[in-house]
């Protein structure tokens, strides 16, 4: 098939009823219940925990590789995609452990808005506040979540503080929840005025009832009680005399994040966020490029967020994930990739729906394509109908822990090798090679729970079994200048580049090392979402 160089009639339409989204949380605020409860709303499954059921953990099918299962963890990324009222949404799900970082960061690249999940007793947490800072560096909007009201709650009205505190951004809820843990009796919409009170269903497994009743209902007190009928209406007047009112174009700009209030498990609000998020989130829009702003409308162009190798036992290839950035991409088209300026035919697409893969004919901005990937791409790589865009800037993670390997089997050099260099492709770890002529190389890691991945991963995929010894160094810089005569208190390495890297035990010895050798420059570290 040849290049097209008129996008569909299609286009415009089709770009406005997407919506590209992640979901940020610390682990177990509940953002794989709410995944697979969004998927139960958009229809792409039929029973919440249907998925896969395994000893009554439900997952989603965003959960799939082996050592996930075990650790009840999900730590690649997928995307998962469904319609809601006429909406197409793309839903990037993002692994929620604080080892995974760097994985986190590059999804969140390839998202137009996020949805924030907050513990209703724990409010915001570490990991929340990590991610949410990669988000506001993006400037994209944030909807709030507040999840798991059926337990004991915070106040709602000191967590709402908390987001404002905490994250210096504007709160305003759109709902309000009438009561918590076993008195959670609903939420009440600010903007309808209406009360939508739930019942429980067991195991929350298919849509949750729904009634509705204004503030002035008589049917109020009926629903929620007298006692929380009458806290729910000084609670509202509070809320309109004292609250800043939503704001969108405040929204859109990041500055201001809607909060709702629900339980994901019980199906308490989840619909009704849905009905609201497809509304309020923006549809894909203009990316920064080297050629200035590219609007969705130009002609085909996507870039590459993620590298995954082996997804699953029945396909051991390797496949890029790829979001269009503009036009219209049609499976088979030939693109160019800018960074070799190689001509390439697509004719290799499908969805990354975990194990199961269909072919992808056609996507329009904002949707994840996967790519088999021969080995052409790297992160951030462009491919595009008209052959020279490129992105500014890709993040990359500054690791904090290093590990040494050694092959226990010195015949699978080999493989040992091709999976090394591929999984560090992925960012699974970062490499650095000794320059004093030892064979073994280091790893570089935000935490070790990485290092565990990787060498589960070396076996099962590669059949490549490593010895993995933690070490003390802590901390890396690249460096300008020639290192060689600095032997003591640092490990003199190169990257995956060949450029020339320190690692050092404290930050002591990194000061000394400075003042002892001021031949050599230390390089700033690469920033989140600064190119190395
Ligand atoms: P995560 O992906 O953010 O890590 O969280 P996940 O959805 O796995 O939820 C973490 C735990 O919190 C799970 O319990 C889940 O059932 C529970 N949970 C999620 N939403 C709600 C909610 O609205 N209310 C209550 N009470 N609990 C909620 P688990 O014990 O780890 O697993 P499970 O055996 O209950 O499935």
């Amino acid at each position: 098939m040849s290049t097209p160089d008129t996008n569909p009639a299609a286009l415009p339409g089709e770009i406005a009823r997407r919506r590209t989204f992640a979901i940020i949380s610390h682990p177990d605020a509940g953002k794989t219940t709410i995944t697979e409860k969004l998927l139960l709303y958009g229809g792409a499954i039929q029973e919440a925990g249907s998925v896969t059921a395994k000893e009554g953990r439900s997952h989603t099918k965003s959960d799939w590789m082996s050592i996930e299962q075990q650790r009840g963890i999900s730590i690649s990324s997928s995307a998962l995609t469904f319609e809601y009222a006429g909406r197409h949404i793309n839903l990037l799900d993002t692994p929620g452990h604080q080892d995974f970082s760097e994985d986190t960061y590059r999804t969140l690249t390839a998202a137009d808005s996020a949805l924030m999940v907050l513990d209703a007793a724990r409010g915001v947490q570490a990991q929340t506040e990590k991610l949410f800072a990669v988000c506001r560096n993006r400037g994209i909007p944030i909807l709030t979540f507040v999840n798991k009201m059926d337990r004991p709650a915070q106040d709602p009205f000191e967590l709402i503080a908390q987001v404002e505190e905490t994250l210096k951004i504007t709160a305003v809820p759109l709902t309000w929840p009438i009561g918590d843990g076993p008195d959670f009796k609903g939420v009440y919409d600010l903007q309808t005025g209406q009360v939508l009170a739930f019942e429980r269903t067991s195991g929350g497994k298919h849509r949750a009832p729904m009634q509705t009743a204004g503030l002035n209902d008589p049917r109020l007190i009926e629903l929620v009680g007298a006692d929380l009928a009458a806290k729910l209406q000084e609670d509202v007047e509070l809320i309109q005399g004292a609250m800043a009112e939503f704001d969108a174009e405040a929204f859109l700009n990041g500055e201001l994040t809607p909060v709702f209030f629900g339980s994901a498990m019980n199906n308490f609000g989840i619909e009704h966020f849905l009905s609201n998020f497809v509304d309020l989130a923006p549809p894909p829009g203009p990316v920064e490029t080297n050629l200035g702003e590219r609007a969705p409308e130009a002609p085909f162009a996507g870039f590459i967020f993620k590298l995954q190798a082996n997804m699953s036992k029945q396909h051991r290839d390797r496949t890029a994930y790829m979001r269009v950035m503009s036009g219209h991409f049609e499976r088979g088209m030939d693109v160019t990739h800018t960074r070799t300026g190689r001509k390439l035919r697509l004719s290799q697409a499908h969805t990354l729906f975990a194990q199961d893969r269909e072919k992808v004919e056609e996507a329009y901005p904002g949707d994840i394509v996967g790519l088999v990937n021969p080995g052409v791409f790297q992160i951030g790589d462009v491919i595009s109908v008209d052959g020279k865009v490129t992105l500014p800037s890709f993040p990359r993670f500054t690791p904090e822990t290093f590990a040494t390997i050694s092959l226990r089997d010195v015949g699978k050099r080999k493989a040992f090798m091709k999976g090394l260099t591929q999984l560090a492709e992925e960012g699974v770890v970062q490499v650095f090679y000794p320059t004093d002529g030892a064979r073994d190389p280091y790893l570089g890691a935000v935490g070790p729970l990485q290092f565990e991945v990787f060498q589960a991963r070396l076996a099962e995929e590669y059949g490549v079994d490593v010895e993995m010894n933690v070490t003390s160094y802590q901390l890396v810089r690249w460096l300008a200048g020639d290192p060689s005569n600095v032997a003591r208190f640092a490990r003199h390495v190169e990257d995956d580049q060949g450029r020339p890297v320190m690692l050092f035990r404290s930050k002591y010895d990194l000061e000394y090392t400075a003042e002892q050798h001021p031949e050599i420059e230390f390089l700033p570290l690469p920033k989140d979402l600064t190119r190395v």
